[in-house]
């Protein structure tokens, strides 16, 4: 394919949807390996401070179609509510759960903000939705993206005391805001969203466990933190370029004209496909242990 031919391919995959710019991203990095790596020890670890035969109950807050769907049904078999905004994504869940006679799975169409950062429908959700029942575990498994950072202690605070038992934990996964890796998603973020639009990732993880830790609500928790390095490379540019229009927040937060869009696809076209140069995202993971004595894993 001439030069011309293959930078079209790149700007013809910002129109994608970003249900299936995801889906790339899933395919071809191991994000969703890594995701289920420290879930499962977060899994292990709350295993070990219950009874064998007691039913774990877990809320996953912007669970789109679920990719830890295997992991967590079968280990919160007292109830798993998915919660998220997309319909279609859930969609996707409520077909599954059919056909797999999967009924203590239970989807839950919603806006985490309007939820938990209100008083009256925090309420309402635990006695309506959760049938007044707390879970053992939250997990905001690449969905604080959508919530701004100044209200992200607020809804910490929510889950932990009055969603979570008393023993229970939190996973949070968020791309790290801030790289040296020239290669990393969070540098093109940073140098895109920075040169066009003068802003930059605020959403600090890193910093939010520091803040985290000082909080008195917080003071008997464990509150841990780690950094993972992933990767994502495939052999079609149209679709390393949709990946690259979800990072960058192309349509929805950051209309990038099409003077910048061909620069863009320009500089990834030479720096990552041209080279074989994989794309690299650093991330991070936040767990909260609450009422749970023996060091947690992460
Ligand atoms: C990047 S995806 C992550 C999906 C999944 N948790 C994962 O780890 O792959 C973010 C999900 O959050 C959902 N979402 C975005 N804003 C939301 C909101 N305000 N309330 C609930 N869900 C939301 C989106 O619909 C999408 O399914």
């Amino acid at each position: 394919m001439s030069y011309k031919k293959i930078i079209e391919s790149g700007l013809r995959a910002a129109q994608d949807n970003m249900c299936g710019q995801d889906k790339i991203w899933s395919r071809y990095s191991h994000d969703k390996v890594d995701v289920g790596e420290v879930l499962a020890k977060v899994i292990r670890t709350l295993s070990s401070v219950f009874p064998l035969n007691l039913k774990l109950r877990a809320l996953s807050i912007g669970s789109s179609d679920e990719p830890q769907f295997r992991i967590l049904e079968t280990a919160f078999r007292g109830g798993l509510y998915l919660l998220d905004i997309n319909n279609c994504a859930l969609n996707v869940v409520k077909e599954r759960i059919k056909r797999q006679r999967t009924d203590h799975v239970i989807t839950i169409e919603g806006d985490y903000n309007k939820i938990f950062l209100n008083a009256k429908s925090r309420e309402d959700f635990f006695k309506e939705k959760l049938n007044s029942s707390e879970v053992h575990l939250v997990t905001l498994h690449h969905s604080l993206y959508y919530c701004l950072a100044r209200d992200w202690l607020n809804i910490f605070d929510n889950l932990y005391s009055k969603f979570l038992a008393h023993k229970a934990a939190m996973h949070a996964v968020l791309m790290s805001s801030k790289s040296t890796s020239q290669s990393s998603t969070t540098w093109l973020y940073n140098h895109f969203a920075g040169k066009f639009f003068g802003v930059h990732d605020d959403q600090d993880l890193r910093a939010f466990k520091k803040k985290l830790q000082k909080q008195p609500a917080f003071k008997k928790a464990q509150v841990e933190l780690r950094t993972n390095r992933i990767y994502f490379d495939v052999d079609d540019f149209k679709k390393f370029m949709a990946v690259v229009w979800m990072i960058l927040l192309y349509p929805n937060v950051h209309k990038y004209s099409l003077k910048q869009r061909e620069e863009i696809t320009e500089f990834i076209y030479k720096k990552f496909y041209k080279t074989r140069h994989p794309l690299i995202q650093e991330q991070d993971h936040l767990v909260v242990y609450k009422g749970i004595k023996s060091k947690g894993l992460i």
